[in-house]
């Protein structure tokens, strides 16, 4: 899709269609009353047959104009006249783009940058259209025989008469681009998404952007760094295991980077520890973590950021095998610490817990890992919010504040030192699982172990990452998330 912004008035635009705003109590927002007022009345008209009551996501398309440089206009519902909030207008953006994204015409002006939301200014809402457009309009067809149907859309105009759009396109494109290229790794199979064509994938991306360096660790490498916790993982699939390491250097020559850590587990059947059959494709996403570092690298390219970044994912398999993993076995990792294998299905951490000791070398300014790590997480906190732990309060509300920005939620649960009592073996220094109680903090208490040396949050991104059921697909998260908060860095 192509995306550009106008600032001519909207009566004088030629396209195929208008999208404008109507208040419940009938009132037209400014664009709507534009093309009112350019079409003798045509758009009051209808709202006072009562033909569209405005209410939130209401929409009906005029399809029709006489005599018009606009050929249809699409109204759509923004509830009581008051400023909405960030979640109702990306509701009436979805709302929008549903009505016409299956239409036979190819462009369209989105003429919603008018209407006020509560803590938005036009870059934001600008950007909002992208993200929820392109949202929408993402298809995953690679393995499909048949070709889909085509789009006709093919250009969408946002009228804005603020220059502030500008950024706000910006911010959209990069955003979504990286939300796409996440979501599009992880909706591809495992068996072609594996951790080679991962290491590929960031290779690819260094390519693209000069400022993107890629480096891939193989398994001969992990060997010499003593990396035993991630290559017993590693063991116990056929698969060669990848440490695939990403430099964008947009800042200056000497600034700390801020260090990302995605869990690449490209799939997890849990090893020894078997998982249960049922919906046991879904661990397919088991990569989303390093999908979202990915895609997040890619953003900051986009956008130029003055900002060093580091990309970390370690990237394997957790197959059964005979000579996998088994419970009881106890590795060494990269730190030195030893950790009893109680579960081999708690692999996520085990491969994280290297990677977090190489993170070091980087001299970070703070470590961010994102992992689909726990179950636990969706019982604690569902499919909304992503889970937050931490070693570090500042960075936290960092990562709370850009969240909100982004529209991308996070909950933080405790980190306190009584919970790290769960993770005692009786053989080694620490055992990978802390018992049935809080999973999730149990998990990240168990990082915890290996960030003693830096600034860390841990996102536990099992519950957000993908949705299940009839609309099964990877959602992009945390890419806004942590985009937003690299933007607020670059402008601290
Ligand atoms: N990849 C899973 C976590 C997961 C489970 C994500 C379900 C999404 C849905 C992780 O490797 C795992 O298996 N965790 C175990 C840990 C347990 C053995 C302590 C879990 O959550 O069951
Ligand atoms: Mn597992
Ligand atoms: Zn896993």
């Amino acid at each position: 899709m192509n995306y550009s912004i106008d600032t001519n008035s909207l009566e004088t635009l030629k396209k195929n269609c208008a999208i404008v705003g109507i208040y419940s109590n009938q009132t037209l927002s400014n664009a709507a009353q534009i093309l009112d007022n350019a079409t003798n009345g045509l758009i009051s008209t209808v709202v006072k047959r009562g033909d569209i009551l405005g209410k939130l996501n209401d929409t009906l398309l005029l399809n029709v104009i006489p005599n018009n440089n606009i050929e249809r206009v699409l109204l759509v519902g923004l509830g009581e006249q008051k400023p909405l909030t960030t979640k109702n207008y990306r509701k009436v953006l979805a709302a929008a783009i549903g009505a016409i994204k299956k239409s036979r015409f190819d462009s369209a002006v989105v003429a919603l940058t008018d209407i006020e939301v509560e803590k938005a200014d036009v870059t934001l809402k600008t950007r909002q259209i992208v993200e929820v457009f392109e949202d929408a309009m993402y298809q995953f067809i690679d393995c499909k025989s048949k070709p889909a149907d085509e789009m006709t859309l093919k250009s969408i105009v946002i009228s804005a008469t603020d220059s502030a759009a500008q950024s706000g396109l910006a911010q959209g494109l990069a955003i979504s681009g990286g939300v796409s290229l996440a979501k599009h790794l992880a909706d591809l199979p495992a068996n072609i998404c594996t951790p080679t064509f991962l290491a590929q994938q960031a290779l690819t991306l260094a390519t693209n952007f000069a400022a993107i360096e890629t480096t891939v660790l193989d398994v001969a490498d992990m060997e010499k760094l003593g990396m035993g916790s991630l290559l017993a993982v590693a063991r116990g699939s056929r698969e060669p295991a990848k440490l695939i390491s990403l430099e964008y250097k947009g800042g200056e020559t000497n600034a700390k980077p801020i260090v990302l850590v995605g869990k690449g587990l490209t799939f997890d059947a849990g090893g020894i520890s078997l998982k249960p059959g049922a919906g046991m494709d879904e661990m397919k996403y088991d990569m989303c973590g390093g999908a979202a570092v990915l895609g997040t690298l890619q953003a900051a390219a986009e956008l130029k950021l003055p900002l060093n970044i580091v990309g970390l994912i370690p990237a394997t398999e957790n197959l059964p095998d005979g000579q996998a993993n088994k419970p009881g076995d106890v590795l060494t990792s990269m730190s030195g610490k030893t950790i009893e294998v109680l579960n081999t299905d708690a692999e996520g951490r085990l491969i994280l817990c290297d990677t977090l000791t190489y993170a070091k070398r980087f001299n970070p300014e703070v470590v961010i890992d994102l992992a689909t790590l726990t179950g636990a997480v969706l019982v604690a906190l569902g499919r909304v919010p992503s889970g937050l732990l931490g070693n570090d309060d500042a960075l936290c509300n960092d990562l709370i504040s850009a969240s909100e920005t982004a529209n991308d939620s996070v909950w933080r649960l405790p980190l306190w030192e009584e919970y790290q009592e769960q993770l005692k073996s009786n053989f080694a220094d620490l055992a990978n699982i802390g018992g049935k109680d809080a999973g999730t903090i149990t998990a990240a208490c168990f990082l915890a172990n290996f960030t003693e040396e830096f600034r860390w949050a841990h996102l536990d991104i099992a519950g957000t990452a993908w949705r299940t059921g009839s609309a099964k697909g990877a959602t992009g998260r945390p890419v806004p998330l942590l985009t937003q908060y690299l933007l607020n860095r670059a402008n601290a």
